[in-house]
């Protein structure tokens, strides 16, 4: 069987661009709609913003700054800021930017555009793991100083997608340290960083750090594609020309949309505060059960689990689709995780409570306990 995680080597042009394996499998079951959805890695925000008048109307004049939201989210002057189509775009245009022609770590598991997209832009990819604990995952020092060693660029995702969690203080300080002993820049994919109210965006560590993040996770805006990615200003410059000639210009309708929340950024963190109040406590209890070890992450409305002896994408694919159950198998994000699976909390706890009774029972018939 094809892999179906992200996989790393050379660069890679028309027949040899790796696929995103995950969203080929994930895009048809969600539009299957089913009644059970534990799938989410954002925020289910039940915005209403009403009509726009002229919404593809230019936006561009006098005065108008199109950063100046995320310039004022962060406190950082725009002209450490680039916009994007979304935080994956972000993930090509800082690539290209930062790149200094050598080859890129990168972080798995992973979403496929933070581990593949280098290789799209000519560039080699060599793997780095976090290793599982029953907390956060830790970084193996000694085998990530070898393969740092050979390397100008590291791509990272800080919460790890999809077990939730970051990195420990410890871990991050000493990365920080190698890379810029090493002269290695770190492109880091902060979409669930928003959820932890005292996170520390990576740019801030230094010049050759860059934080990448969009209004999708945290925010629940997925469908305006609006994204963002901050760094010194001289890679911001690269940024810029890499911009125009990839992408052209930012589109009106996304900068409209997003004026029009500008105000309202803390409504989503506050919801998933509560979600995690209402229900994670009934997953940790129907996981318990099941004697399923977990410890749910500080931050963020997902997390992801072993299920000892379950193949979980056929468990999602048989009997998870009889019962209307959707979640997402962990061989999505890495080889050695077909046994995970990746399930959100950021449903109304209505329907959470109902999807989890629904999990307890599909994960009951798969590990054949009576
Ligand atoms: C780590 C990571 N980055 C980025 C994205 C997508 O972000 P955007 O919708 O802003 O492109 C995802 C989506 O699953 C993700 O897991």
């Amino acid at each position: 069987m094809e892999e179906t995680y992200p996989v790393s080597g050379g660069p890679a042009k028309g027949n040899d661009i790796p696929p995103v394996s995950y969203l080929k499998w994930y895009i048809p079951r969600l539009k299957e709609m089913r009644e059970h959805n534990l799938s989410f890695s954002g925020l289910q925000f039940p915005w209403e913003l009403g009509s726009f008048d002229d919404v593809w109307k230019d936006h561009r004049g006098p005065g108008v700054e199109d950063r100046a939201m995320v310039s004022e989210m962060y406190g950082i002057p725009v002209e450490n800021i680039h916009l994007t189509h979304g935080a994956t775009q972000a993930l090509g245009i800082a690539i290209a930017s930062a790149s200094r022609g050598g080859k890129v770590a990168v972080e798995m598991p992973s979403y496929g555009p933070q581990s593949q997209t280098a290789r799209i832009l000519g560039l080699e990819t060599v793997t780095v793991r976090r290793i599982p604990t029953r907390k956060e995952w830790i970084i193996d020092r000694e085998k990530w100083s070898e393969v740092l060693s050979e390397v100008d660029l590291l791509m990272i995702c800080p919460q790890l997608n999809p077990v939730g969690w970051t990195y420990t203080e410890e871990d991050r300080e000493w990365l920080v340290g190698f890379c810029k002993e090493n002269d290695v820049r770190i492109i880091s994919d902060e979409v669930y960083s928003g959820a932890d109210r005292n996170w520390k965006p990576f740019f801030a560590e230094g010049d050759n750090c860059i934080s990448i993040s969009s209004l999708t996770k945290v925010h629940g805006l997925g469908q305006i594609r609006y994204g963002w990615m901050i760094a010194s200003e001289e890679i911001i410059a690269n940024a810029e020309n890499t911009f125009h000639n990839m992408a052209g210009i930012m589109a009106t309708p996304v900068i409209r949309v997003a004026e029009r929340i500008k105000d309202r950024l803390h409504e989503p963190v506050d919801l998933i505060e509560y979600y995690r109040e209402k229900n994670l406590p009934l997953l940790e209890q129907a996981l318990e059960r099941l004697g399923i070890e977990w410890t749910p992450p500080p931050y963020g409305v997902f997390g992801a689990f072993r299920i000892p002896g379950v193949d979980t994408m056929q468990m999602i694919d048989t009997i998870g689709k009889e019962h209307g159950l959707l979640a997402v198998p962990g061989c999505m994000f890495d080889s050695g995780l077909d046994e995970w699976l990746r399930v959100g909390w950021s449903i109304d706890p209505d329907s959470f409570s109902k999807a989890v009774k629904v999990l307890e029972s599909v994960i009951i018939t798969a590990m054949d306990i009576t």
